[in-house]
């Protein structure tokens, strides 16, 4: 029988009505959606259930994240002042995260302070694959909250070995050599990360890792994919260096513009992501993986 403190709800968004039922029906705890307006002048105006259990998980996966972050800081106080005591934000993806220190003289480090909006809004942040680099935990990013990250990559992993057969996993740059290794523990697959240097928004240099892929399968992974330039320019070295097929397992696929083309023209057969994002690369649920880390954070 559930009890009065450990009475729950998932809050979410109309647009994640969809993955917010799953979950959900996954904890076996009410769903609600959050009824907006968008007033004419572009402000917005929320209304949630007039009376909230004590533990509201609040599902706002933050790609596109500059209104979310409005709709964010009007939702959780609201919440706690219809009923919420403890209110838990849930988003399969936390942006903000690249920009974690000032590359140049007087950039402003949207990390440190997106981190600090949320720790003042929300008890505990719970995350998918967060781009955590020069930060290494995400407790620093939500500092004096409970930070939770998970990672998609076991179960990329997973996916992976069931589709490829002995494939070399292959990661772009420093950062996705984490992911990039746990996702081939377990399979016995091989796994190596190149460097990255980033000169613009689009125009990337990779350096690849000294593996022989010469008639080999080649799995490419990252946390993120917004562009696409990261992965072609992997890709397209890839294939120069004979590579039999070449396809992309992402957590994050953001995928502006035209991203999969790009894939696709620098030589990838299939791209595959989580549910993190919405896309239609979409193969591989964090749905359990979410669920399951709510369990454990009563
Ligand atoms: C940053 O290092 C991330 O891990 C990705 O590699 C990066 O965000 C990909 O961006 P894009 O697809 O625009 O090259």
């Amino acid at each position: 029988m559930t009890s009065e403190r450990s009475a729950a709800c998932v809050l979410a968004f109309d647009d994640e009505a969809a993955f917010a039922a799953r979950l959900a029906a996954a904890l076996g705890t009410p769903l609600h959606v959050v009824e907006r307006h968008r007033f004419p002048d572009g402000e917005v105006k929320l209304r949630l259930p007039p009376a909230l259990p004590p533990r509201v998980i609040l599902l706002r996966g933050l790609h596109h994240p500059n209104e979310k972050l409005v709709e964010l800081l009007l939702a959780a106080p609201g919440a706690r002042e219809l009923g919420a005591r403890e209110v838990t934000l849930v988003a399969p993806y936390l942006a903000y995260m690249r920009q974690d220190m000032a590359f140049a003289p007087g950039e402003v480090v949207s990390q440190r302070h997106v981190g600090a909006l949320l720790a003042q809004a929300f008890d505990a942040v719970i995350t998918v694959d967060p781009h955590l680099h020069r930060v290494r935990s995400i407790d620093d990013v939500v500092p004096q909250r409970r930070g939770v990250a998970l990672s998609a990559a076991p179960l990329l992993g997973a996916w992976i070995a069931q589709q490829v057969a002995a494939p070399v996993i292959v990661g772009p740059d420093e950062e996705s050599d984490q992911w990039v290794r746990e996702a081939a523990r377990g399979h016995g697959l091989e796994a190596a990360s190149g460097r990255k240097l980033r000169r613009g928004d689009c125009d990337v240099s990779v350096m690849l890792p000294d593996v022989d892929v010469q008639g080999r399968a080649v799995v490419l992974m990252d946390d993120v994919a917004s562009t696409g330039h990261t992965l072609a320019a992997a890709a397209s070295q890839l294939r120069e260096r004979g590579a039999a097929s070449i396809d992309v397992a992402v957590t994050h696929a953001l995928f502006v513009g035209d991203a999969i083309e790009r894939l696709h023209q620098a030589g990838v057969l299939r791209v595959w992501s989580t549910d993190a994002v919405p896309h239609e690369t979409n193969r591989v649920s964090v749905v359990p993986l979410l669920a399951a880390a709510l369990r454990r954070d009563r």
